[in-house]
């Protein structure tokens, strides 16, 4: 028998601890499970993140890295050391103000960081920030707020503090859900589990393609006594087929004997976590046939091509079609024309926080805890799994670190619900990082080709697109895709005539699925390329070409939809003016020294549908009033870091009447709030916060009506009462006289709003959105035509957000959106089995993102609360096409093939014969 390990003594935060642990144990483990500290977060295992940052004697180190056995003796800093008696420190109180947490789950890590700094060097400056705090990345803010965070230690930030009744929106309120992100103390899908929960590994495909046959599974329980159960898709015991819409429900929860792509789920290891961990997938018996997989969508498309799918002809998932009178017809009478073929990667989400969640049965209810962007969803699919009435499982959302559109597919939920309600055991299971990254979800793969044409003045006249797009192995959001596609392709301009189409294909590839623009960052690429081709040959400035083009009220879209409100393109532009021209003239100034060093100026604009694509997409949300005055914000819209609870808040609080300091938040419990839909297609702040306004305004009048009060009555929310005034009258509401409901509300304001939109027909024609987002960016960049190193200098973005909710939360948005389009743009390619990890799929860390300049256009939309709409989207698709505008600019060529990695930067400009650029 071992000997049970000796105890390792050191201070942590402060005080002695004794742990009885092995000595090479991950100090991030033993902190987080031994010593209940999880704050110190785990997005790799593997010292690529820095999540879990933390300090020995006074120096950052990644803890996951460290053998507990090495802080033996030594003062060990966490981040729940860095309050003082409940009082955040100068440090935590800078990110709260400039709002430099957003989903949270950086942001120990990036303190801890930062708090190494500070302490050697109280005042540094921002390349000392950046060098500092480079190990810790952040897939959400872009990193400008946590930099300006930093530099202002002490400082005044930038929030509003309490803004008075009637004044929240518009505020720049720090998130009123932000400190729990900034002490350790917020719980994510990782960070806790019912006493005595099994832990669940899920064994996955080696293969892209195979058939399988399960073998005898009696040895591997009698070697391992702490398995408790291995699960399979005969343990499913409703549908085994899962996916998002009702006729796409494709994908296995576990593969009943064939699987499809590198990293599909084949069954599902349960027991204790020491057990299942041990366990080598080469003990299990499976007995694996390997078959030719399909890769990419010429493949997936040729004649004859084997079926991923048996009940997909052709690979063809779906179509789609937009049409608009005769391009060609156009495109034989036009001045000018311009074409051209692009082509991008799969493209992972690499969100900090990986898939993580318990399930626990109770009776003949299931309550799942799990990080998502969709509750209802979530829980409308774990009852399809199980076979049971969707009102007996409750989901409940933690804390999710980071989304993007990548956890809004089921994953562990399924899993842990299913072994749960099997095993009547609380269940526990959290993806590692090649997990995540190999299993879930992509951004679709592209290839597109498109022509445009314009007239002697630079009008457009045609636009035609053909775009086939890779959606893996099942369907997921791949219907979307198609359609928001045609949609989107001919970019925010008025084009009389447009012939776009598009096609889903299944390969043997990961699920593609919904990553923030659902296929409009690819087709942006292609919009803004030929924008800038054909001003070259119309002589006209891009910037003019674009404000030149420009959809504006009352003009029709690519679908026939007139604008008829909020159409803030132009303005977009016009705002970028002041900076345009001398950002280009300062490149050319620059190049004119010569030299292997080149710089440019392009511009990137575009626009996006907010909501779902001509379908019904309601959000409903409810505000509560206690007998004790307390104000509860009942709201199904997940907040995954975009600051949808604070946002809601604000429209509510203005719509009611009073305070948005007086508001609690109860967020996606399916058993407490009511269908708010999904947090994606940038519809949240537009739909649900639509919602939250009727919401006020339904509580307000409820209130106004029992008090008999005028409607400009002021109201003063007290214990056990509301007070009304106007006009020096004075009514009192008694609440302790009024009935309690089920949560303690005496009163109860509803608001439910579904945007109109109108199906299309077979030539895509109608109104798919009631909304739509517009933009304008621009990128400055340095190219080393030697090396082919593309640095992004800087970045202009002007953003018509309708209303500005909360503007320290839009430029949140704006930057982490600038963060993933220059990811996409130079760096970021995935490939199956090849980067499955945070150190061979790169993503921009604090030293990759610039300087960014955000100018807020303010269009208002009549049918957006207080005139706003949605941003998440948005924010990241002008980019790319903007930093190859500036690579253009800089060396005359414009790489069609994303990511423009070094190699590719080199490889376009010898093809072009560029190579003597520089004298
Ligand atoms: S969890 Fe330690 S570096 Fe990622
Ligand atoms: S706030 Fe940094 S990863 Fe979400």
């Amino acid at each position: 028998m071992n000997a049970p390990p000796r105890a390792v003594r050191f201070r942590l935060n402060g005080r002695e601890v004794a742990v009885r642990a092995a000595p090479l144990a991950r100090l991030s483990q033993v902190l987080r499970e031994e010593l209940g500290l999880t704050g110190t977060k785990v997005g790799c295992d593997a010292g690529d993140c820095g999540a879990c940052t933390v300090s020995i004697d006074g120096r950052q180190v990644c803890a996951c890295m460290t053998p507990l056995g090495q802080v033996a003796g030594r003062a060990v800093m966490t981040v729940e050391g860095l309050a003082n008696d409940g009082a955040l420190s100068p440090l935590q109180t800078a990110f709260h103000r400039h709002g430099a947490a957003q989903c949270g789950i950086c942001t120990p890590g990036m303190l801890m960081a930062a708090q190494d700094l500070l302490d050697r060097n109280p005042d540094p400056s921002e390349p000392e920030v950046l060098d500092a705090l480079g190990g810790v990345l952040c897939r959400c803010t872009g990193y400008r707020k946590i930099v300006e965070a930093v530099l202002d230690v002490g400082g005044r930030g930038q929030i509003a503090e309490n803004p008075p009744a009637g004044q929240a929106v518009g505020a720049r309120l720090a998130k009123i859900d932000g400190i729990p992100k900034l002490t350790g103390a917020e719980i994510f899908g990782a960070d806790a589990a019912p006493e005595g929960a099994l832990w669940l590994r899920v064994v996955r495909s080696p293969h892209a393609r195979a058939r399988f046959a399960l073998g005898d599974l009696a040895p591997l329980h009698a070697k391992y006594p702490g398995l408790t159960a291995v699960l399979t898709h005969k343990d499913v015991p409703g549908s085994n087929l899962f996916g998002i819409y009702p006729t796409g429900k494709d994908q296995p929860v576990l593969a009943p004997g064939e699987v499809r792509y590198r990293g599909e789920a084949v069954l599902a290891l349960v027991g204790e976590g020491a057990t299942i961990t041990a366990i080598r997938d080469e003990e299990l018996p499976i007995a694996w046939e390997p078959l030719d997989a399909i890769t990419g969508t010429e493949a997936a498309l040729a004649e004859g091509a084997a079926r991923v799918q048996a009940a997909k002809p052709g690979n063809v998932l779906v179509r789609g079609r937009v049409v608009r009178g005769d391009a060609e017809a156009a495109f034989a009478q036009a001045a000018f024309t311009a074409e051209g073929s692009w082509q991008t990667p799969f493209v992972e989400h690499a969100y900090i926080e990986p898939e993580a969640g318990w399930a626990r049965r109770e009776g003949d209810r299931l309550t799942v805890a799990v990080t998502t962007q969709t509750p209802y969803m979530d829980r409308d699919e774990i009852a399809h799994v199980l076979g049971i009435e969707k009102e007996r499982v409750r989901l409940i959302p933690t804390a999710c670190g980071g989304g993007f559109g990548g956890k809004l597919d089921a994953s562990v939920q399924l899993l842990v619900g299913l072994a749960a309600w099997k095993l009547d055991r609380p269940v526990r299971c959290t993806f590692t990082r090649p997990e995540s990254m190999a299993a879930t979800t992509k951004r679709h793969p592209a290839k597109m080709r498109a022509r445009a044409a314009c007239d002697q003045d630079g009008k457009l006249l045609a636009y035609a697109f053909d775009g086939d797009f890779d959606t893996g192995a099942y369907a997921s959001w791949g219907p979307t895709v198609a359609d928001r596609v045609p949609i989107h392709a001919a970019g925010p301009y008025a084009v009389p005539n447009v012939h776009n189409v598009s096609v889903a294909a299944h390969t043997n590839g990961p699920p593609a699925g919904a990553f923030r623009g659902f296929g409009v960052p690819q087709c942006a690429l292609a919009h803004e390329a030929l924008c800038d081709d054909l001003a070259g040959q119309s002589g006209l400035d891009p910037l003019e070409f674009r404000l030149r083009n420009a959809i504006r009220k009352g003009e029709s879209t690519a679908t026939g939809q007139v604008i008829e409100a909020s159409a803030g393109l132009a303005e977009c532009l016009e705002a970028l003016k002041p900076h345009w021209g001398p950002a280009r003239d300062a490149a050319e100034a620059y190049n004119a020294h010569g030299g292997a060093l080149r710089r440019g100026a392009g511009i990137g604009c575009m626009w996006y549908g907010c909501g779902n694509t001509s379908m019904s997409n309601p959000s409903t949300l409810r505000v509560g009033l206690s007998s004790k005055g307390r104000i509860t914000l009942y709201s199904g819209a997940a907040d995954i870091g975009q600051g949808a609870n604070t946002v809601m808040v604000q429209i509510c609080a203005d719509a009611l009447g009073v305070e948005a300091g007086r508001f609690e938040v109860v967020m996606g419990d399916t058993d407490l709030t009511a269908d708010a839909g999904k947090s994606s297609a940038s519809r949240q702040t537009f739909v649900s916060g639509r919602a939250a306004q009727l919401a006020g305004e339904d509580l307000r009048s409820q209130i106004l009506r029992r008090a008999n009060a005028g409607g400009g009555a002021v109201l003063d929310i007290a214990e056990g009462a509301v007070i009304l005034r106007e006009a020096g009258q004075e009514w009192i509401l008694d609440l302790g006289n009024l009935n309690a409901g089920p949560n303690g509300d005496v009163l109860l304001g509803e608001g439910t709003f579904d945007p109109p939109s109108t199906p299309l027909d077979d030539n895509g024609q109608g109104a798919p959105y009631a909304t739509y987002g517009f933009a304008a960016q621009i990128a400055e960049v340095e190219v080393d035509v030697e090396l082919g190193r593309v640095v992004v200098r800087r970045i202009v973005a002007a953003h018509d957000v309708g209303r500005a909710i909360n503007p320290v939360q839009v430029e949140g948005q704006i930057h982490g959106g600038i963060a993933q389009g220059l990811g996409f743009a130079l760096m970021e390619e995935y490939v199956p089995g090849v980067s499955e990890n945070l150190h061979d799929y790169l993503i921009p860390t604090i030293g990759d993102v610039p300087p960014i300049e955000v100018i807020l256009i303010e269009d208002p939309e009549p049918l957006g609360p207080f005139g706003a709409k949605g941003i998440g989207e948005p924010a990241l698709i002008p980019t790319a096409p903007a930093i190859l505008g500036a690579i253009q600019h800089a060396t005359g060529v414009r790489p069609s093939v994303l990511p423009v990695t070094p190699h590719r930067m080199r490889e376009a400009i010898l093809a072009a014969g560029r190579e003597g650029i520089h004298g």
